[in-house]
């Protein structure tokens, strides 16, 4: 019981993920569209990815991932008294995906809402429920970054389709007398909209627009590797840490070539970074969760250790959290 008056701080208690059955390896691409292994794998780093089932929603994916954070944190649905999901493809135009985790969960009552912020939600997720921690308005939060981002592919485009995946990663965030989160930073470029989106919108029954991913690869390419950096600095300012103080490095996967120049931005060589891209693809909202949850469960991050969290999306949004695990 922290006592009254001293400060509180939000850490991590645990951390789960899923990731749908269906792996498609680049091979499997070479037979829709004019591409190849060698391609994808020297652009990107991408070998495969994960595709969620037809019947397959966010909520179904965040709520596997969701129940593996509660299990390691050793809670029950009942303890959490905020959840919130970040996700580019929410189940339904509304309620938000977090109302429909919460009541497959089986933790009705508390505060659930959804965070956009593309492929930075899950820090922007993570940064907003640090600060209900923080006040002392919840003592455990549920954060989830869910994508079935292939819903949002043509899959006759080579230049997005051999790019994404689907899954999910959660954490549960809780109160603490010993830190935790050390410094957050968000940010966003209104300015950029048009460089990576969705231009779609549903009205009176129709979907109006292009409801598929358009991008501009090169001008997110160079915008990431300078946001991923300019974010990292800032937290490790605030903190009052440098990069050498950094054990790990668990950047948004979208591009192992995004995450290798945002690494020697930061001078970290590239085994002290966290890489899934190669397996998971770019699941947007889920990658940084995603990839937590596999470098806490097979030892890397361990007690005491510096990590920091970044990511970089649509919008422009971008940001990081610094934390001692
Ligand atoms: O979460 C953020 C989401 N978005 C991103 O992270 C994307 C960031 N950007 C990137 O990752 C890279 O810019 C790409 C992987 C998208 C492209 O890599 P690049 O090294 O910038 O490629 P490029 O622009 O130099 O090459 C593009 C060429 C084009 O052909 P031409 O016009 O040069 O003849 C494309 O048509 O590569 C072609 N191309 C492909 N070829 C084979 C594009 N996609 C493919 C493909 N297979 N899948």
């Amino acid at each position: 019981m922290t006592p009254p008056g001293a400060p509180l701080f939000a850490r991590i208690s645990g951390t789960g993920s899923y990731l749908p059955q269906r792996v498609v390896h680049n091979r499997e691409l070479e037979a829709t569209v004019d591409t190849s292994d060698e391609w994808i794998v020297s652009r990107t780093g991408i070998r495969s990815r994960h595709i969620a089932g037809e019947g397959e929603s966010a909520s179904d994916l965040a709520l596997h991932a969701a129940r593996r954070a509660l299990d390691a944190a050793g809670l029950v649905p009942a303890d959490i008294e905020l959840i919130v999901v970040a996700t580019t493809t929410p189940d339904m135009m509304f309620p938000s995906t977090a109302c429909i985790l919460q009541r497959k969960l089986g933790a009705n009552g508390c505060a659930a809402f959804d965070v956009q912020a593309v492929c930075s939600g899950f820090v922007y997720a993570l940064s907003t429920a640090e600060l209900y921690v923080r006040a002392g308005k919840c003592r455990h939060a549920l954060v989830v970054g869910t994508e079935v981002f292939s819903r949002l592919l043509d899959w006759a485009d080579r230049g997005t389709c051999v790019l994404f995946g689907d899954g999910a990663g959660a954490v549960v965030l809780s109160a603490s007398e010993t830190p935790g989160i050390l410094a957050t930073r968000l940010q966003a470029d209104g300015d950029q909209v048009d460089s990576l989106c969705v231009p779609a919108h549903v009205s009176g029954g129709r979907v109006f627009g292009h409801p598929f991913v358009q991008m501009d690869g090169g001008a997110v390419f160079k915008f990431a590797v300078r946001a991923l950096g300019e974010a990292g600095e800032a937290v490790l300012q605030e903190a009052g840490l440098s990069p050498g103080d950094v054990d790990w490095l668990i950047p948004h996967q979208a591009n192992v070539r995004i995450i290798e120049a945002a690494a020697r931005r930061l001078g970290l060589p590239i085994e002290r970074v966290i890489v899934t891209v190669d397996h998971h693809g770019n699941t947007s909202a889920a990658s940084v969760p995603l990839a937590l949850d596999e470098a806490v469960r097979d030892g890397r991050v361990r007690p005491g250790q510096h990590v920091l969290l970044e990511g970089v999306g649509g919008g422009f949004t971008w940001g990081a959290v610094l934390l001692r695990w």
